[in-house]
């Protein structure tokens, strides 16, 4: 593809709205459209974000849970983005953390939400295997930390595994639902899967409780 194709390809209508919106992403517009649909979240709520960097999700969530709310992101890099004093930033490798570090003093999450993607080797086969184990990891982490009753968003590429990892979240929570986002690109296989109403209280708990 050419430079300028491709620069046109990332540079889309979407791109220039959160440009002019001050969100530091154009995938802000995919939570948006989830929001619209299913509205998660409400003031003074507690929320995870796994995979946040550079921060359009937590912006947005922070903006919708207001000043009383409590927001937790986890990445593997540093965000640069300026976040409100509710936001506290995790650094680190969600296959590894310990979901009592997420919640903190926390006592449980109102909404877990994963936007993870694995770098792309090229290979589908593998990125859509690497996908999977990202998306089981933070839906682990949700059943872990999430209240009775609360709610999971996880992004996956679509193939092998994802109908066995729907089955889980079905035991899991009430309702489900798998989405495309306007906002997703025409060339990605990449979902969402949204879980609400989990159905049993949080495993595991904070170090504080
Ligand atoms: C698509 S971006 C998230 C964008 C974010 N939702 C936003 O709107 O700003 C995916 C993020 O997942 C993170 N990620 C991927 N694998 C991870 C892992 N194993 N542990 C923690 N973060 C990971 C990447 O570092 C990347 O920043």
């Amino acid at each position: 593809m050419s430079q300028l194709r491709d620069r046109r390809r990332r540079h889309d209508s979407h791109y220039r709205r959160a440009k002019r919106e001050r969100f530091v992403a154009r995938s802000v517009y995919k939570l948006e459209e989830i929001e619209q649909r299913f509205t998660l979240f409400h003031p003074g709520q507690h929320v995870l974000d796994l995979g946040c960097r550079p921060g359009s999700w937590l912006q947005f969530a922070g903006a919708r849970v207001g000043p009383t709310g409590k927001l937790v992101g986890l990445d593997r890099q540093p965000l640069d983005v300026e976040l409100g004093s509710n936001v506290r930033i995790e650094i680190g490798n969600v296959l590894e953390i310990d979901p009592a570090i997420l919640l903190g003093d926390l006592q449980h999450f109102d909404v877990v939400m994963s936007d993870m993607a694995p770098d792309t080797s090229g290979v589908a086969f593998s990125d859509q295997v690497r996908s999977i184990e990202l998306f089981e990891r933070a839906l682990e982490i949700a059943l872990a930390t999430g209240k009775q009753g609360s709610a999971f968003v996880g992004k996956v590429f679509m193939g092998e595994g994802f109908s066995e990892a729907v089955r889980r979240i079905k035991a899991h929570y009430k309702r489900s639902k798998t989405v495309r986002p306007q906002a997703t690109r025409k060339s990605s296989t990449e979902v969402y899967v949204v879980a609400l109403d989990k159905k049993t209280v949080p495993s595991a708990h904070s170090p504080s409780s």
